[in-house]
């Protein structure tokens, strides 16, 4: 994982941050690189693999710079190349950084500085930083750097200097952290402080927000971006050509799945890499119960994790509305871990849960997407999805990035409790293909639009399910209700004898998922049974299944993939059946009578 060092004092920085850099190596990382300046020129250094490759190329003694940063980078954005380590620059050579996060809106800043005449040399996100600041440059480094981090959104902690404003560091941290050790006459920047523990008597931990000036004489803080919202949410609130952001949201999840995967798996090793659990890794060894605690579209996602977890990581996991958790008796002891999952991180009831399980002295990991949120603060550790802004009232996008997360969570929980290398691996590189086949199930938008066109005028529908889809069958049916305001009930396909059969007739229709698993033959008995009570079926299915066309009404393919995985494709067509019927039917997609994006209260 990613590592910060930097030096400014009267000593040779070099030999300090090639320390450092060593004492940070052993988080794991793939190349590494230095800069200094001599005489007002930068000798920015960079190797890929091992720091030996790197302590090569630099005569650590030739050097007499008494500042520099340095860096141990872990690839996420952009593959393992000397342009892609860090430190990175802005077109005039001035501007040097290194950087440990994500910058979540990359790309719409990348494109629009390209537009302004940026040249940009590597494949990272990082890099956008550097050339915004040179933007906003104009000699005081600290003013550049606060401007230009209003227009980013994601996580860093960042260590900048300058060949024209010299003599001076600023580090500027938003959820990944950042320490500044104070020496004698010297000050050092670190992500761990193990790097700079021979130097600092003392640390600085800089908060989320705070920019910190630091000189050979002295350092101050500034707390930064508190009104700056509104200028990032301008910009993103970009519909990208697309009518509605549900339409965009749900369009975009090859790479709001994608990208986050990037450095999160290691496909030869059957391996998951998940930075923010890094602290508890040890401590998820002893865990022998999981409670995962979400609401609405996030607790189905939860629901499809239990049943991955205990599948595959042994580990027994009950999933829990917020608002439940709360005020019931909880049979909780030490080795229970609350697991909370979040789109907002601010959902009131998820966390007046974590509070309460807290206060219990239990451990809270969480999955969230929105970086900095209340979630993400109140978790003892946890994972980002990454998935990027979501703007669409109705979640989309965050429960396939959830799921995606969750099943690197199993892989990483399942290796550790005995799961075998092959299994490891054959997961693992399933997970890395799942983009591409989110990609090729998009590919039914055409037919799915017609199918809402035909079934838009029934009131009411039920969604049915088994095992791994029983819980999709829950969220179709929700993301029918919460867009079109129609009548839909999700519930287990084998429940469905038991009472509700009694609603069926011709214009009741069902969606049945019923993937080619280990539960397709009990779905098929099911749809048999709704078939003989003359319902319209319309059957999500695994392509190449030819005989489910002579039992049903219509069929949407979705590709094979492993069991586990299928909820990531099953969703989909009815994400898009849901927004075409709403769209068809006059209702407001974005924002749906009665709800909000963001439900803080309980
Ligand atoms: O932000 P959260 O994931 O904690 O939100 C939880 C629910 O409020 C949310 O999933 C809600 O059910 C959505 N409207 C579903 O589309």
């Amino acid at each position: 994982m990613c590592g910060i060092v930097g030096y400014i004092g009267k000593k040779k920085a070099v030999p300090i941050l090639m320390d450092g850099l060593r004492k940070e190596s052993y988080r794991g990382y793939d190349s590494s690189g230095i800069v200094v300046f001599e005489q007002g020129k930068p000798i920015c250094l960079k190797a890929v693999g091992k720091l030996e490759n790197l302590e090569n190329r630099i005569q650590t003694n030739k050097y007499g710079s008494g500042f520099g940063i340095g860096h141990v980078r872990w690839a996420t954005h952009g593959g393992v190349t000397e342009a892609n380590a860090h430190p990175h620059c802005d077109c005039k050579e001035n501007i040097f950084l290194v950087h440990n996060g994500i910058i979540e809106n990359y790309r719409q800043l990348r494109e629009k500085l390209v537009r302004e005449g940026h040249k940009f040399s590597s494949d990272t996100d990082t890099e956008v930083i550097a050339h915004l600041i040179e933007k906003y440059f104009q000699g005081k480094l600290e003013e550049a750097v606060r401007k230009a981090l209003r227009q980013v959104k994601g996580a860093y902690a960042l260590a900048v200097i300058a060949r024209d404003d010299p003599e001076k560091i600023i580090a500027a941290r938003f959820s990944s952290p950042l320490i500044i050790g104070v020496g004698q006459n010297e000050y050092l920047v670190a992500s761990d402080p193990n790097a700079i523990a021979p130097y600092a008597q003392k640390v600085i931990a800089l908060e989320d927000n705070e920019i910190a000036i630091i000189t050979p004489k002295d350092i101050s803080i500034l707390k930064e971006r508190e009104p700056q919202d509104l200028e990032i949410e301008a910009e993103e609130s970009e519909k990208g050509g697309y009518p509605h952001f549900m339409l965009k949201e749900i369009m975009e999840q090859p790479e709001s799945i994608g990208s986050p995967l990037k450095g999160r798996l290691i496909i030869a090793q059957g391996l998951a890499k998940l930075g923010g659990l890094e602290t508890v890794k040890e401590k998820l060894k002893n865990v022998k119960r999981l409670n995962i605690i979400a609401c609405g579209t996030a607790r189905h996602a939860g629901l499809v994790g239990e049943y991955m977890l205990e599948e595959y990581a042994g580990i027994p996991t009950e999933v829990e509305a917020g608002s439940e958790f709360r005020y019931r008796k909880q049979i909780l002891d030490k080795n229970t871990a609350i697991l909370a999952v979040s789109q907002s991180g601010e959902t009131a009831d998820t966390l007046g849960a974590i509070k309460e399980a807290k206060q219990k002295g239990m451990m809270c990991i969480g999955i969230v997407n929105a970086v900095g949120s209340t979630i993400s603060r109140e978790t003892d550790a946890g994972v980002y999805n990454h998935a990027g802004p979501e703007i669409g009232v109705a979640s989309t996008k965050a429960f396939t990035s959830q799921l995606t997360v969750l099943a690197l969570l199993t892989l990483l929980l399942g290796r550790q409790r005995g799961m075998s290398l092959v299994m490891g691996q054959r997961i693992a590189k399933e997970i890395s293909r799942i983009p591409e086949l989110v990609k090729k199930t998009l590919e039914s938008e055409a037919q799915i639009k017609e199918l809402a066109e035909k079934y838009k005028d029934f009131n009411n529908f039920a969604y049915i399910g088994r095992k791994y889809n029983l819980p999709i069958a829950l969220e179709g049916a929700l993301k029918l209700k919460e867009i079109s305001y129609l009548h839909a009930e999700g519930m287990p396909a084998g429940e469905m004898k038991h009472g509700q059969i009694a609603l069926i007739d011709e214009n009741f229709p069902t969606v049945a998922i019923c993937p080619s698993d280990s539960v397709y033959e009990k779905m098929v008995s099911n749809v048999e049974e709704i078939k003989a009570r003359k319902g319209p079926v319309i059957a999500i299915a695994t392509q190449g299944n030819e005989d489910i066309k002579k039992l049903v009404d219509d069929v949407i393919y979705i590709p094979k993939t492993l069991e586990m995985l299928t909820p990531i494709l099953s969703v989909i067509p009815l994400q898009l059946f849901a927004y075409y019927v709403g769209l068809l039917r006059g209702c407001d997609i974005d924002k749906p009578r009665n709800l909000a994006k963001s439900v803080t209260v309980e």
